[in-house]
């Protein structure tokens, strides 16, 4: 699992804090990422104390750390409704719009947290940002990634095909597609960028999650720093 800045402890401060807000009976997004896990394994234990929860994972890691964790698990097909999902972020600013995708699992963790009644972001400092100014990750069909590309360049962003690490070529994500991580420098209007990348055909899903967050945890060297959306 990759992990991005911040230390372990907030990481750890901020996940468990957020498996805090489960509930008796709650169907849970579990999310994906080093901050989410913190969660993951904090609702494990509560469930090992008796809470009664089912978790909806948005990646083959999530749904591997969970199972191992003993949290009883759904598919987002079976499941109808989502109480509450805790998810990572690879920037969030200060409206509470976030990048996602750095683990490639963006397009599931957009479905699983999109579905959810309440969307809460764990994350270190170093994820949280006035503007956002990171890559934006979409994840595209394999036979589409050049003409995205073409599109994506006409959109003033620069993409670059997400290679593997250790195997030659591409990575594939969870859904067998490619992943492009396109520059665009800070993003004044995530909303009309996100718009656009959701209309460029061949996109599967895009990175960019805006009006979703319902809430970041933050987590800090002695505690954890909760920002809440005004709506
Ligand atoms: C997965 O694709 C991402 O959206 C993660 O949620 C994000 O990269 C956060 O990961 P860390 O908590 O490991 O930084």
């Amino acid at each position: 699992m990759k992990t991005t800045g911040g230390t372990d402890d907030q990481k750890r401060r901020a996940g468990e804090r957020a498996a805090e807000l489960v509930e008796d009976g709650d169907v849970v997004g579990l999310g994906t990422g080093s901050t989410a896990a913190y969660a993951i394994r904090a609702i494990g234990r509560r469930v090992a104390d008796g809470l009664d929860v089912r978790g909806v994972p948005t990646s083959f890691d999530s749904r591997a750390l969970a199972r191992e964790s003993g949290i009883p698990l759904r598919s987002l097909e079976e499941t109808g409704e989502i109480d509450l999902a805790i998810d990572g972020a690879d920037q969030i600013d200060t409206a509470l719009h976030a990048i996602k995708g750095g683990g490639a699992a963006h397009a599931r963790e957009k479905i699983v947290d999109a579905a959810a009644d309440r969307f809460v972001v764990v994350a270190d400092p170093s994820k949280a940002v006035e503007t956002l100014d990171r890559a934006v990750p979409v994840e595209v069909l394999p036979d589409a990634h050049t003409a995205v590309e073409r599109d994506v360049a006409a959109l003033g962003g620069e993409p670059a095909l997400r290679r593997a690490e250790r195997k030659d070529g591409p990575v594939v994500t969870d859904n067998g597609n490619l992943v492009l991580d396109c520059e665009f420098g800070p993003i004044d209007d995530p909303n009309a960028l996100a718009a656009a990348l959701s209309g460029v055909p061949g996109v599967v899903e895009h990175g960019l999650f805006v009006d979703l967050v319902d809430a970041a945890y933050v987590g800090t060297d002695d505690g954890v720093d909760v920002r809440r959306r005004d709506r």
